[in-house]
């Protein structure tokens, strides 16, 4: 088990390159199987997430190589169609090799995925989405066998919810049906039109993503490409927020701005001083204590977005005044608030809402990182607060955070890992 040890008070300054974004790495890792051909996928962010993709591709026969951040992959050797249930419960992101395995044989067998408990996360919209396209899906002792009788047919999809995964798989799968297919009410996030383009690239006809109505021209095959992934938004929306509650200032390149509107409407509202520039890159100064603090909720993109919730619950507990958090998109994303309360924070939930009274100061504590976005937000408590903080169970932030102590160390945080 690993810790991070955090000596707080140091402000965050220098500059960073912001990591390729996991969930856009993850979906186009797996819609590589669609293509039985060999993909090229650049700025992987190198995470627990996609070490465990590489995994399941490695068990389905595709050949991979990772060098640095760009990973190969070879699925003109796919041998498999069934991914077990150790790798499955990995991550919640496994469930997005059912449309990529579908348009590569007509066949997967899956089981539920693993991932953050941070709501119940159930499958249900991925089901229907896919039964749409002609999929049969049959259920024995929690296994998913799903065939394709009469091949992928296209259709219309009603999404009730915009769920990103439903949309990712439902928009896979669509590119070899027969026909066209539309998805209503489809998730507008950045990484499902970054999907999108990897999957024209192969040879698919996929217009709209990244707008609520998904076009999809079902093509007979899909071919290998080259792409690079979009950078993480999340990732650079974190470090934001460290600069922000260390009083600090830095400079973001690559930090694909316009993805993070509501972000830096928010920043900007708190009294932090953002200088966009021409080429992406994106810098944050603050030099006092946070203004009051807006009531904010999240929502789908392009609304606030639920992964940094948590961090936005740390800049609240700092700034002057109260703020009303909350949370629309998951039932249990407020893991963090116990974790904080032990640090200072003066925190109160009440169903999905939680009620944050500004501090002058956090103080150190043994926190436990209970998910992924709680973790990370755990260590900028812990880089803000006064003495030393000690945050357990960091792999939920190796899931999705890109050598993070080594950045913030680079940026002047005094953090180390320490494996117990
Ligand atoms: C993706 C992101 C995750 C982010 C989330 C919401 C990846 C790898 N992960 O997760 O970081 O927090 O979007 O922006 O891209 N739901 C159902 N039935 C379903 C599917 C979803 O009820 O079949 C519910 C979920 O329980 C949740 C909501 O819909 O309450 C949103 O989930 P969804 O958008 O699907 O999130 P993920 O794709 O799992």
């Amino acid at each position: 088990m690993a810790s991070f040890v955090i000596h707080g008070g140091n402000p965050l300054r220098g500059e960073h390159t912001v990591q390729g974004a996991k969930n856009s790495a993850l979906p186009i890792l797996a819609a590589a199987v669609a293509t039985k051909s060999k993909c090229v996928v650049h700025r992987c962010p190198m995470l627990s997430d996609v070490t465990a993709t590489l995994q399941i591709l490695r068990h389905l026969g595709c050949r991979v190589t990772q060098t640095n951040g760009c990973v190969e992959v070879d699925a003109s050797t796919l041998t498999s169609a069934e991914i077990p249930m150790c790798l499955m419960r990995e991550m919640r992101s496994s469930i997005i090799f059912m449309g990529p395995l579908l348009c590569a044989v007509g066949e997967a067998t899956l089981c539920a995925p693993g991932g953050c408990e941070i709501g119940l996360r159930p499958i249900d919209m991925h089901v229907d989405a896919l039964c749409a396209l002609g999929v049969q899906i049959d259920e024995q002792n929690g296994l998913l066998r799903c065939t394709v009788p009469n091949g992928l047919i296209g259709a219309r999809i009603a999404l009730q919810f915009a769920s990103v995964g439903a949309t990712e798989n439902a928009m896979i799968a669509a590119t070899a049906a027969r026909g066209v297919t539309v998805i209503s009410n489809a998730a507008r996030e950045p990484e499902i039109a970054d999907l999108a383009r990897f999957l024209n690239r192969c040879g698919a006809r996929i217009h709209g993503a990244g707008e609520g109505v998904i076009v999809v021209e079902g093509v007979k095959t899909l071919h290998g490409a080259e792409h690079t992934v979009i950078p993480d938004r999340i990732a650079a929306m974190t470090l934001l927020c460290a600069a922000a509650v260390t009083k600090g200032e830095i400079l973001l390149r690559g930090a694909a701005q316009d993805h993070m509107d509501a972000m830096r409407n928010l920043l900007e509202r708190i009294g932090c001083t953002l200088r966009q520039f021409p080429n992406g890159d994106l810098a944050l100064k603050l030099k006092r204590r946070l203004d009051s603090f807006p009531s904010i909720h999240t929502a789908p993109y392009p609304g606030f977005p639920t992964d940094a919730q948590a961090a936005a619950m740390v800049l609240a507990s700092l700034a002057n005044g109260t703020a009303i958090i909350k949370e629309t998109i998951f039932e249990n994303r407020f893991r963090h608030v116990s974790e904080l309360r032990r640090m200072g924070a003066r925190i109160r939930v009440e169903e999905r809402v939680a009620v944050v009274e500004g501090v002058e100061k956090l103080h150190g504590a043994h926190v436990d990182a209970c998910d992924l976005r709680a973790g990370s937000a755990l260590v900028l408590a812990g880089l803000a607060a006064e003495g030393t903080t000690v945050v357990n169970n960091i792999w939920h932030i190796d899931r999705g955070c890109e050598q993070f102590e080594i950045t913030l160390k680079q940026l002047g945080a005094d953090i180390k890992r320490e494996e117990v």
